[in-house]
């Protein structure tokens, strides 16, 4: 019987500490579960014996579905589990929280939770796999290597191509675990944004930094958009949504000038006439939509892979 190849750790708590190596392999398998799950039967029996518990402290709606449907496509017991409606609100700490689910038997966590740093936290505390789902504004590592997957299936191995990342690049767990995938798999990264919202340093990163957009559309090969977090916001760091709008949402008048076609990407969700127009979200340059279609079978790629090491 074939031996099931591993990831080089025992957590996925964020893009960081994967390898390239690692990340391929994610790929690899992503792609024999997306022809899984564009059968009539969808489901394959990989995780019969394994239970998952999805514990969201923020809000969701692709994320958590898609790790459900990863979780039910490879026949895995789940228990859903929402901060807003738990004893949270009475006052339970996240490691008693997360012991108590354990105690009913849960072999992997994936977990949204607010705090950066947390999944880091448990890990020092708890023996079951843990999946970052998003910590406050520090990595989001199954939604880059989405992001990842998607472009190489539009544009084929990622080295050497061009990618910028428009929007708030300060408040964005998406943005920095895209980051570290990208230059991991040797793509070109750019940022652009306004000023306040790049952080400082971040070309330590190996990041070009921009705050041109039209200079920056003209350089890419592949455009991933990012909403403005306001949520995250102590204080405004842009003037308003409509200046940001004007001068660097992504419109189809700057499309249809350039002298090329661009790849369109957002991880949602998206504040349609704000960071992207309506046009430019629904055109045919736009994979939005298939983002989220290769989320399931990326989320599936990671849930199996670390079975495989338990
Ligand atoms: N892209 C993303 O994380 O979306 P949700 O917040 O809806 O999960």
């Amino acid at each position: 019987m074939a031996t099931v190849q591993q990831l080089s750790t025992k957590h996925v708590l964020g893009i960081k500490y994967l390898t390239a190596e690692d990340i391929r392999l994610i790929f690899e398998t992503a792609e024999s579960f997306k022809e899984v799950i564009n059968r009539p039967i969808k489901k394959v029996p990989s995780l019969r014996d394994v239970t998952v518990a999805n514990l969201f402290f923020e809000n969701s709606t692709r994320t958590r579905i898609s790790f459900e449907l990863a979780e039910k496509r490879l026949s895995a017991d789940v228990v859903n589990f929402s901060a807003s409606s738990s004893s949270v609100k009475k006052g339970e700490t996240l490691l008693d929280t997360v012991n108590n689910i354990l105690a009913m038997k849960v072999d992997m966590v994936v977990m949204r939770h607010p705090a950066p740093g947390a999944h880091h936290f448990l890990a020092q505390h708890i023996d079951a796999n843990i999946i970052n789902a998003g910590d406050g504004t520090h990595e989001h590592p199954t939604q880059a290597l989405l992001d990842a997957f998607s472009m190489q299936e539009q544009v084929g191995d990622l080295a050497g191509k061009r990618v910028v990342i428009f929007g708030d690049i300060l408040h964005s767990r998406v943005a920095l675990s895209n980051i570290y995938c990208l230059t991991k798999l040797g793509a070109k990264v750019r940022v652009c944004g306004p000023p306040t919202l790049i952080p400082k340093h971040i070309q330590s990163l190996g990041v070009e930094v921009s705050h041109d957009v039209w200079d920056s559309l003209k350089w890419c090969d592949i455009a991933n958009v990012l909403r403005i977090q306001l949520e995250r916001q102590d204080i405004k760091y842009f003037p308003s949504l409509r200046e940001y709008s004007q001068y660097f949402g992504i419109n189809k008048t700057l499309l249809d000038s350039l002298d090329k076609p661009i790849v369109i990407m957002h991880p949602g969700p998206i504040n349609r006439g704000v960071e992207i127009s309506s046009d430019v979200a629904d055109s045919d340059h736009s994979i939005i939509l298939q983002q989220v279609e290769n989320g399931v079978a990326v989320r599936m790629a990671v849930l199996y892979l670390l079975a495989a090491g338990r």
